[in-house]
């Protein structure tokens, strides 16, 4: 049986709707980085760095990703980031992939977001030319910054809105609700762009409840801990709201113990619209079909769950209705 699903996992057309740029960086690509541009490290080693990529939460997470991509300084820099991502997941079977990047962390040294812009997107329009990938860029906000560094952040990429297909929040999630950055989704509303925040990963289910009535998101990164209310799901199930759930992520993080208590299998039954993703990759040991393959093996998925997994992935895309009927099919014909 788990043959069967392995197998399918592999094949079929797959979407990715939830993975930041920056945590795709391998150590080897921090090195490399480094080197061309003359940072010193304060790993002597591939194999003393990779020795950090362990955590007891979210934050001791986010200390070494931000330390990581402070390697990240020219428009080749993002371009390879991206590229080297795009490659990967090519040979995995993805076709589509809907990708944060976190301006506020590259403003912070310096770098504009024009030049983050050119290189991200040089490499996404060369993956779609070339590797047949199609995309969507999301600006994603920092929540552990202020409201006023947001607002100024929004105020550039009003500059770039032709490059940009949504908006985002990112980073610690507690002490940070929603409703911190009320306003400034509000803004982004009015330019006409979809929203999806991160909410439920850490933090209560009121977190989730503020990014659907303060926000008005679109979709929930993570939203595990919408579990915990039973109003919530219901609420999530009624709407058909994407949620993209991170399997490995969810593992690296703590926030489940182990994998065959991931819920998963529950939130498909409940109806609620699951997607797979990776999150940060070259941080929680595997990419996308990694994490198809873990929740393969370690949870009581069926067939039929597994042809859920991949609809919803395209069902909660940002993209046309013809193009989500075309990929449907596709997936529908592998399932056949
Ligand atoms: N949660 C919050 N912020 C993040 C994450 C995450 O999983 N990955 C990168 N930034
Ligand atoms: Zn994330």
């Amino acid at each position: 049986m788990n043959s069967e699903l392995l197998h399918l996992a592999r094949i079929m057309p797959k979407a990715e709707l939830h993975l930041h740029i920056e945590g795709s960086l391998e150590p080897e690509m921090v090195f490399k980085l480094a080197r061309r541009n003359q940072i010193k490290l304060t790993y002597a080693t591939v194999e003393e760095l990779k020795a950090a990529y362990s955590f007891n939460n979210l934050q001791e997470f986010l200390d070494v990703y931000y330390a990581g991509m402070s390697v990240l300084l020219t428009e080749d820099d993002f371009y390879d980031l991206t590229w080297a991502y795009l490659k990967k997941v090519h040979d995995e079977g993805v076709v589509h992939v809907e990708i944060f990047f976190d301006p506020q962390a590259h403003l912070e040294r310096g770098v504009p977001l024009g030049i983050q812009l050119a290189g991200i997107q040089g490499a996404l329009e060369a993956g779609k030319a070339t590797l047949g990938i199609s995309y969507r860029l999301i600006l994603s906000f920092l929540r552990h910054l202020s409201e006023a560094s947001a607002l100024e952040t929004l105020e550039l990429a009003r500059h770039h809105l032709d490059r940009l297909d949504g908006f985002g929040l990112d980073s610690s999630e507690t002490g940070h609700p929603p409703e911190k950055f009320a306003r400034v989704f509000a803004e982004c509303k009015k330019l006409g762009k979809p929203i999806t925040v991160h909410a439920g990963e850490e933090g209560p289910p009121e977190y989730v409840w503020q990014a659907l009535d303060l926000l008005k998101v679109d979709r929930i990164d993570h939203g595990n801990r919408a579990m915990e209310d039973e109003e919530l799901v219901e609420r999530l199930v009624k709407e058909g709201k994407t949620l993209t759930v991170c399997p490995l992520s969810n593992l690296s993080l703590a926030v489940v113990e182990d994998l065959q208590k991931h819920p998963l299998v529950e939130m498909l039954n409940k109806g609620l619209k699951v997607t797979l993703n990776s999150d940060d990759p070259a941080y929680f040991g595997g990419y996308l079909l990694a994490n198809y393959q873990a929740v393969i093996e370690n949870l009581p998925l069926t067939r039929d769950h597994l042809h859920q997994l991949a609809r919803n992935a395209f069902e909660g895309a940002w993209i046309s209705e013809a193009e989500k009927q075309k990929h449907l099919a596709d997936v529908d014909a592998v399932f056949s």
